[in-house]
């Protein structure tokens, strides 16, 4: 079915008028006026609980919002996904991540096929091989059990794993040392080399298509560090493969029992639930895997059968949306109050802006609104004494996520209490800010005199009335783990359908690719290139001048 253009929509202007009302509302009043804000806007699903009460927002932004997501077709795009409808129009695949997860019962055939046989012959392979590496029946060359793993990927090769590697650190098997080598610059692997003993290092190469630069280079550099500290041919017990390229696989050298595969269908950003996540299942063994799948499981369930209004990934999509096309926020910081969450935001980084930094829709038009906010931010309660000066004090308005667990698994004791006590504070603060004359009445009772205070004011002034939401859940557990990502996914392909973008491509990244390779062949050729601009061809000059190349 035609929509019209985004802008033009009947419940997207009406959203518009609403606005004019909305941005004179201050959170305050909102929660005075409301006792029963809290729970008329939080809910639960998954194990995973979501305040959005800290919005600017109402029943009727809501209801609106809901009436946005209705026009836009998103129950019938949630439909198109689950049942693998080869919605990334541009590569003309599915996006069957959610399949990756259903449980061995669950048929789903594509074109065919029955995916979710698939996936499941994959993993019995992925709980035989990860059983023995872990129990120490896998042996290296020299005979011994494996004390190393070195993944190397780039992207959802890399950022997936390495998150879930991290954030499940609590349930890791104590021999096993965990290693992610995503970066060309060579320091990255030598890092690691220079750590690792050969004759218990097991590497795995992964990589969707097996063509990425990046880690094609870091492979080959690994297997030739390999069999030149080995000095025997043992590639088929020290490097395996996971990927959809058989060939490519097969002609690099590894042996193809050693190679798990997966699907054109699973997007590099949606791929820790694959084969992908063999690094995740090496560390923290296949039952907890399982449950780290039905977790994410559990969330699909709820994402497709929940009325949009007590949906949690369509209505967290929603508020984001309206913070972003309403209130012209044009960041989001992610901050997570659990230190094995530490690579989370960077995982969120790639997932909604790869998937939806995107300026034309699905026929090619622009979208003529603003699409995905930038997304970044850092552990609470370190970037409280980083950056949350600008985020409670700077010119723009940042909505933020808190995300905390109510459980640690640590036994340190008041830790737990002063991490709670910080990012409850810190949402509190955003919403309530503080006015000229709470910060007017503290420096009386402090005793300043009047000259001193009128020119302190402005400055002890916070304007509050800052967005932010806030998940929590019992504890880091591999099923929260799992809900909480896909909560993220959902909520990135919400957003994707009411913009009418192409959330699972990623042209993007296409033309530094193709340029670096070009310049790579100037830098290891003769002659002094001047096709490109002077800035360009300065730059090359000097590096071939004077770099090692
Ligand atoms: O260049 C971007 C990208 O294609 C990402 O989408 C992907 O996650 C990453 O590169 C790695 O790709 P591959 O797994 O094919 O090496």
């Amino acid at each position: 079915m035609h929509l019209p253009a985004l802008s033009n929509s009947a419940a997207y202007q009406a959203l518009q008028d609403h606005t004019i009302e909305a941005e004179h509302w201050q959170m305050r009043e909102l929660f005075a006026k409301n006792p029963d804000r809290f729970s008329r806007f939080s809910l639960t699903a998954a194990g995973l609980f979501l305040d959005y009460s800290k919005n600017r927002v109402d029943q009727n932004t809501m209801q609106l919002l809901c009436e946005l997501a209705r026009e836009r077709d998103v129950e019938q795009a949630r439909e198109a996904l689950f049942t693998g409808e080869k919605i990334n129009t541009t590569e003309h695949r599915a996006a069957l991540h959610t399949a990756l997860r259903m449980p061995r019962s669950q048929a789903l055939m594509v074109d065919g096929d029955d995916v979710g046989a698939d996936v499941h012959h994959v993993l019995d392979r992925i709980k035989q091989f990860t059983d023995r590496v872990r129990s120490g029946e896998w042996l290296g060359y020299s005979g011994k059990p494996i004390t190393d793993i070195v993944n190397i990927g780039i992207g959802g090769s890399d950022l997936g794993p390495k998150m879930v590697t991290l954030a499940l650190r609590a349930y890791r098997h104590p021999r096993l040392r965990m290693h992610f080598v995503s970066n060309v610059d060579g320091h990255d692997l030598d890092a690691v080399l220079t750590s690792v003993n050969a004759e218990t290092t097991l590497f795995i190469v992964a990589s969707k298509t097996f063509t990425t630069m990046e880690t094609m280079l870091n492979a080959q550099s690994a297997r030739a560090w390999f069999l030149n500290t080995a000095a025997v041919d043992a590639l088929a017990r020290h490097f395996v493969a996971v990927s959809t390229n058989l060939e490519a696989i097969q002609s690099f050298g590894i042996d193809p029992d050693n190679m798990f595969p997966f699907w054109d269908w699973v997007g590099g950003r949606y791929s820790v639930w694959s084969a992908i996540g063999l690094s995740v299942t090496l560390a923290v063994g296949f039952e907890h895997f399982s449950a780290f799948l039905a977790g994410a499981h559990a969330m699909d369930l709820h994402f497709r059968s929940a009325p949009l209004e007590r949906n949690m990934p369509v209505l967290f999509a929603l508020i984001g949306f309206w913070n972003r096309n309403f209130l012209g926020c044009n960041s989001l910081s992610i901050a997570p109050y659990h230190q094995d969450l530490s690579c989370f935001p960077a995982y969120l980084r790639q997932l909604e802006m790869e998937s939806n930094g995107k300026r034309v829709t699905l026929d090619g038009s622009p979208v003529g609104v603003a699409t995905c906010p930038i997304v970044w931010g850092d552990c609470g309660t370190n970037g409280q004494h980083a950056y949350f000066q600008l985020l409670h004090q700077g010119t723009d308005v940042t909505p933020i996520d808190f995300i905390g667990c109510l459980q640690p698994s640590h036994k340190l004791p008041q830790h737990h209490a002063a991490l709670l006590a910080n990012c409850f504070a810190q949402s509190e603060a955003f919403m309530r800010g503080k006015t000229g004359a709470e910060v007017r009445a503290e420096l009386q009772g402090q005793g300043l005199p009047d000259s001193d205070i009128e020119a302190l004011v402005p400055h002890k002034v916070f304007p509050g009335n800052r967005p932010s939401n806030t998940i929590l859940m019992d504890a880091l557990t591999p099923a929260a783990l799992g809900a909480l990502i896909a909560l993220y996914e959902h909520k990135t392909f919400v957003q994707g359908v009411l913009w009418g973008i192409n959330s699972f491509d990623q042209w993007g990244v296409e033309l530094g690719k193709a340029l670096a390779r070009t310049i790579q062949g100037e830098l290891a050729g003769q002659s002094r290139p001047d096709d490109h601009d002077s800035s360009t061809n300065g730059l090359i000059a000097i590096a071939k001048a004077k770099a090692t190349l």
